[in-house]
C-alpha cells in the first residue's frame, strides 16, 4: 500500500534530515493539602519523595510536568537550544522529544550545556524520545535509537516510546505501509532497556486494544510504563485513562493546550481550546489563565502533561500550576466540556491496518 501524503522527510527521519516538528527537586509552590491522587501519594510516601513525580510500574518515575519540544512548523536553527536552556533555567527537568521532531541535536546541546555550567546533573533531567514509524521493524529499532542518542550526544535516555503503532517501510524511495508487528518491535525495545540505553520503555498513540495486545505478549518481559496520547479538556480520554490506570500504565498527555493554531495544518473549523468560556471562567476565579486551568485539570487526574512552548514567559506560566487547586465541581465542569475532539488525526495513515483512531478509545 502506498502512503497518500508522501513527504519523504516526514516519513523517514534519520534517512535524511527530518523536518519538524531533577532529581526533580520539589516543584516550587507545591501544595500538600490536595485531595488529588498526588496528595495521597505524597501522604503515603512521606516528605522525602516528590509528590509531583508519577511512579512507573518498572520502579522509575516521571515528573508530572514536562516541556514539549515539538515545533510543528520547521524549527528555526538555534531556537530549540535557546528554548531548552531557558526551560532548564525556569526549572523544567522533564523534556519530551522525538527523532521525528528533527531537533534532538539541539535538545542535547542545551542539556549538555546546562550540565557543563553546573545548573543540573544528568540524573536531574528526564528525557523522553520516540522511535519513528520507519524503524519499527526489529532489525531497525536499535538504529532508530542510536540516531537519537547520537544526535543528543547522551549515553542513555530516560524513556523510549514507540511513536505510533503504524509501521512504514522504505521500498526504493517509495514509502509503503508496513504491517510490522509492534510486539516484535517491543521485544527489541526490551533489549534496549536491558542494555542500559534507555531507563524505561512505553508507547504512544496506542488504543486500548493495541495496549491489550502488547500486555498479552507471551514472552512479555517489561510492561509499557506509559501511553502518550493527545489529551486535553476537549479530548479528555476518560475511557483510555481508566483502562490505563487499571493496568498500571501512566497516561502522558500531549497537546494539553489544544496544539498550536498554525494555519498550515490547523483545521479552522475546529474550536480553539484556550478560548473556551468555562476554562476562562474558572481561571478568573483562581486568577489563572485558561492554559493553567487546562494543565491543572490534568495533573489532578494524574495525567502527565508536556505543554510545548518556546516562549520563556509562557513556559513560566505553564509551570505555575502547583499553587492552586480545582474543586470537584470545577473538575466536573471541565469534564463536561469534553467533545472527543482530536486535533492530531494522522489522516494520511487512515488506511493503515494499525491506524489507532478507528477504535473509540
Ligand atoms: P509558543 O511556543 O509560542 O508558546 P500544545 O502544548 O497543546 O501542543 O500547545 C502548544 C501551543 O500553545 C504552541 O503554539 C505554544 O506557542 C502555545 N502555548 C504554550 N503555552 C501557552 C500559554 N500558556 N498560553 C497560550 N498559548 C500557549
Amino acid at each position: 500500500m502506498r502512503v497518500r501524503d508522501q513527504r519523504q522527510g516526514w516519513l523517514n527521519p534519520g534517512l535524511e534530515r527530518p523536518i519538524a516538528p531533577g532529581s526533580t527537586r520539589k516543584i516550587s509552590g507545591c501544595i500538600k493539602s490536595l485531595s488529588s491522587a498526588a496528595s495521597m501519594r505524597a501522604a503515603e510516601m512521606g516528605d522525602s519523595v516528590d509528590p509531583w513525580r508519577v511512579p512507573f510500574c518498572d520502579g522509575n518515575s516521571i515528573p508530572i510536568l514536562g516541556l514539549g519540544t515539538c515545533s510543528l512548523d520547521k524549527p528555526v536553527k538555534g531556537e530549540t537550544v535557546k528554548a531548552v536552556k531557558a526551560g532548564i533555567e525556569i526549572g523544567y527537568r522533564h523534556f519530551d522529544g522525538a527523532l521525528m521532531y528533527g531537533n534532538e541535536d539541539e535538545v542535547g546541546e542545551a542539556i549538555r550545556a546546562k550540565i557543563a555550567d553546573g545548573t543540573v546533573k544528568r540524573e536531574d533531567i528526564f528525557y523522553t524520545s520516540k522511535l519513528w514509524m520507519s524503524y519499527l521493524s526489529p532489525a531497525l529499532v536499535q538504529k532508530g535509537l542510536e540516531l537519537t542518542l547520537k544526535s543528543l550526544k547522551l549515553d542513555y535516555i530516560d524513556l523510549f516510546l514507540i511513536h505510533w503503532p503504524t509501521g512504514l517501510e522504505d521500498a526504493s524511495g517509495k514509502i509503503l505501509l508496513s504491517d510490522v508487528d509492534f510486539c516484535e518491535t517491543w521485544a527489541v525495545m526490551e533489549s534496549c532497556k536491558d542494555a542500559g540505553l534507555v531507563r524505561s520503555i512505553g508507547v504512544s498513540n496506542f488504543n486500548h486494544k493495541q495496549l491489550e495486545t502488547l500486555l498479552r505478549m507471551p514472552k512479555l518481559k517489561y510492561r509499557p510504563v506509559c501511553n502518550q496520547v493527545e489529551c486535553h479538556p476537549y479530548l479528555n480520554q476518560s475511557k483510555l485513562l481508566k483502562y490505563c490506570k487499571s493496568n498500571n500504565i501512566v497516561l502522558v498527555g500531549y497537546s494539553p493546550l489544544g496544539t498550536s493554531q498554525d494555519p498550515a495544518w490547523f483545521d479552522p473549523n475546529n474550536p480553539i481550546l484556550l478560548n473556551d468560556p468555562e476554562l476562562r471562567k474558572i481561571g478568573e476565579k483562581h486568577n489563572k489563565t485558561a492554559a493553567q486551568v487546562a494543565l491543572r485539570y490534568q495533573i489532578q487526574r494524574d495525567v502527565v502533561v508536556i505543554p510545548k512552548s518556546f516562549n520563556p514567559g509562557r513556559m513560566k506560566q505553564n509551570k505555575e500550576i502547583f499553587d492552586f487547586q480545582l474543586t470537584n465541581e470545577e473538575m466536573k465542569a471541565i469534564d463536561g466540556i469534553n467533545k472527543n475532539l482530536r486535533y492530531i488525526t494522522l489522516k494520511q495513515l487512515i488506511d493503515h491496518p494499525k491506524y489507532p483512531f478507528h477504535e473509540e478509545y
